[in-house]
């Protein structure tokens, strides 16, 4: 018998070909929807490889269900949806995707950045509801990016790529991590700040930390009310690092002047939330390594690491 794969979401053919001859492909047929959590364990118990986005949560009971389970590969370089001690209990390793979409993800940041600095979206919606009535001396004003200073919270492949674009914009670019990174500040003029300071010197903070028990609720009340009331907050790296009402009422009260948010702590964020509402902010699905060649490198990755576990060999990206 064929070893099982099972794919948590519709990918291309294109993405899976390669698998088809050696195993037994099963895919959920859905691109946009998640698959039901009864069927995600129904398929894991008889599945020898699960290949997961990072919208599911392939907790205890996932590696519970999957006890011929050898390997998760997880079609992100973040990771915090799957519980790495259950897999290491269960001896499942667990890859990701790092490297292919370093460059793509600092594209998104800094185009959020643009977007948000100057009121992209709104401007271009304003069109479309027939509201751009003549040119207008104080309209549409946002803030300027060129020679302001970037805060980037979280100084890894993907602060580094935002840095290097940030010095083609002469900003000033601090930065806050762990710990200090002596290459990346002599290579691209980068300054360290704790992270008091960085919030209160920037104009503009990026928020790129993995989500991890040290950086859940980081950026709440305190540290929203320590930034500039012209500054501006992008999260392209986890929801729960800012705490959400926190960030409404910084926005709502003008301690900060504007966010742009490409991740939520609950994803797709619910219609009905408060955040939606206000004009400051900009909202974009979770598409920071959305490109087309991204993606299937993305993809790539992923089925070589199942193909190397299923075949005895170690794959890449282990991260645990
Ligand atoms: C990831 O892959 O973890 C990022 O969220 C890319 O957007």
């Amino acid at each position: 018998m064929k070893p099982r794969i099972f794919i948590t979401r519709k990918l291309t053919e294109e993405a899976v070909a390669s698998l088809h001859e050696k195993y037994d492909v099963r895919m959920w047929d859905e691109e946009s929807v998640a698959v039901p959590r009864a069927v995600l364990l129904k398929e894991v118990a008889e599945a020898d490889a699960l290949w997961s986005v990072l919208a599911d949560s392939i907790n205890r009971e996932v590696f519970e269900a999957g006890t011929k389970l050898k390997i998760v590969a997880n079609m992100a370089v973040g990771y915090n949806n799957i519980d790495l001690e259950a897999a290491k209990e269960y001896d499942v390793i667990v890859t990701n995707t790092p490297g292919v979409l370093t460059e793509t993800t600092a594209d998104l940041a800094f185009a959020l950045l643009l977007a948000t600095a100057r009121k992209l979206i709104s401007a271009e919606n304003e069109i479309r509801k027939g509201n751009w009535t003549s040119w207008a001396p104080m309209r549409f004003t946002g803030m300027d990016v060129g020679g302001a200073t970037l805060g980037i919270i979280g100084m890894g492949r993907i602060g580094e790529a935002v840095a290097r674009r940030a010095k083609g914009f002469d900003m000033q670019v601090l930065y806050h991590n762990r710990n200090r990174k002596p290459d990346a500040e002599a290579e691209y003029g980068l300054e360290f700040r704790e992270l008091d300071t960085l919030l209160k010197e920037a104009d503009f903070v990026i928020i790129l930390a993995p989500f991890t028990p040290k950086t859940a609720g980081m950026i709440g009340a305190r540290e929203l009310d320590l930034m500039k009331n012209t500054g501006v907050l992008i999260n392209v790296a986890r929801g729960g690092i800012v705490d959400e009402a926190a960030l409404y009422d910084a926005l709502k009260n003008g301690a900060i002047w504007a966010a742009g948010l490409d991740v939520f702590e609950k994803e797709p964020i619910p219609l009905d939330h408060p955040l939606l509402t206000l004009p400051n902010v900009t909202v974009l699905p979770h598409i920071g390594s959305a490109s087309i060649k991204t993606r299937l490198a993305m993809m790539n990755l992923n089925a070589q690491a199942i193909t190397d576990v299923l075949e005895g060999r170690k794959p890449k990206g282990i991260v645990q």
